[in-house]
């Protein structure tokens, strides 16, 4: 028999609450997560990413106005009694396909506290195993398999293991930021110290944490302790911070330094730039798509 703390981890927990005012207006009536990324929500990459990485069992942190995610993984079968009286296999496949892909579990946040507030919500869901968490602004390039890399690492070492990358020193204090010192492995650092978007020349490194953490169960007592820091929200880099700082508390923390395609659909530009080059990429749009842009860079720009 295996004891709790080595039963594989199964458990995904995708914060949705967040009211996306980046994007208003488009997200006056839709949650950010609806918003489609070529012809997929961007939540169904991220549900896809956690199914790939052999996590069946999902909980969305969510909030008012998020009834459309729930709509979206559930069966439509009006829809797909229509798609199937017409014969079209292939789109009733794309309809099924979401409801198929693990088993959701939905509550609410209520107040929107902050992320740490958010993954403290899913406490009672988790209960004593370590569990992944996926922010839903980073897809993550289904290529690039970080979150798999993360369980083993997990798996490995115990503790909590956080995704970083090496971003523009510039640009580090959008982030959580890391100091990390090497181990035996490339990819791996033993995290020491982490700041929540650090003010600019307060940065330990330029390793930024990117939204998919396999955390110890004992994050959840740490949070309950833990301050509003940064915007006045609980964040969940302050109760990491905690747990690097005193191992006791939960064991370590370790990092993966990733180094594979990211896309933040959290801002404008990047949304774009996600849409572009997945579009190019796909093979059904992407080969009259790429000529199109090819003839509009040269001729219009
Ligand atoms: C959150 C985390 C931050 C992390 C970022 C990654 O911030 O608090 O540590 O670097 O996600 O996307 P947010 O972007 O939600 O403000």
């Amino acid at each position: 028999m295996t004891t709790p703390s080595h039963a594989r981890i199964s458990k995904a927990v995708i914060p949705a609450a967040g009211l996306g005012t980046r994007f208003l207006p488009a997200t006056k009536a839709t949650p950010k997560e609806m918003l489609p990324v070529v012809d997929k929500p961007a939540i169904q990459y991220v549900v896809e990413e956690a199914a790939a990485a052999g996590l069946s069992d999902v909980l969305m942190v969510t909030g008012r106005n998020k009834r459309p995610l729930e709509d979206h993984f559930d069966r439509n079968y009006e829809l797909e009694e229509a798609l199937h009286r017409k014969g079209d296999g292939s789109r009733l496949a794309k309809v099924q396909e979401s409801s198929d892909l693990a088993t959701i579990h939905y509550v609410r946040q209520g107040d929107p506290r902050g992320l740490g507030h958010a993954v403290l919500c899913a406490a009672p869901h988790v209960g004593d195993q370590p569990f992944a968490v996926l922010l839903g602004d980073d897809l993550i390039d289904p290529r690039d398999p970080l979150l798999r890399r993360m369980i083993e690492v997990q798996e490995q070492h115990g503790g909590s293991v956080i995704a970083l990358m090496e971003v523009d020193p510039a640009s580090i204090h959008l982030y959580g930021c890391a100091a990390a010192a090497p181990t035996g492995d490339d990819d791996v650092v033993t995290v020491s110290d982490l700041v929540e978007k650090p003010e600019p020349g307060e940065a330990p490194s330029n390793l930024a944490i990117i939204g998919r953490y396999v955390l110890d169960p004992a994050v959840f007592e740490v949070l309950r302790k833990t301050d509003p820091g940064r915007g006045g929200e609980i964040q969940l880099t302050d109760a990491l911070q905690a747990l690097a700082a005193d191992t006791g508390l939960g064991g370590p923390v370790h990092g993966v330094i990733f180094k594979g395609r990211r896309y933040d659909t959290g801002d404008r530009g990047d949304y774009l730039r996600a849409i572009v080059r997945l579009a190019c990429e796909r093979e059904d749009l992407g080969p009259d798509f790429r000529a199109w842009l090819r003839s509009y860079v040269t001729e219009e720009m």
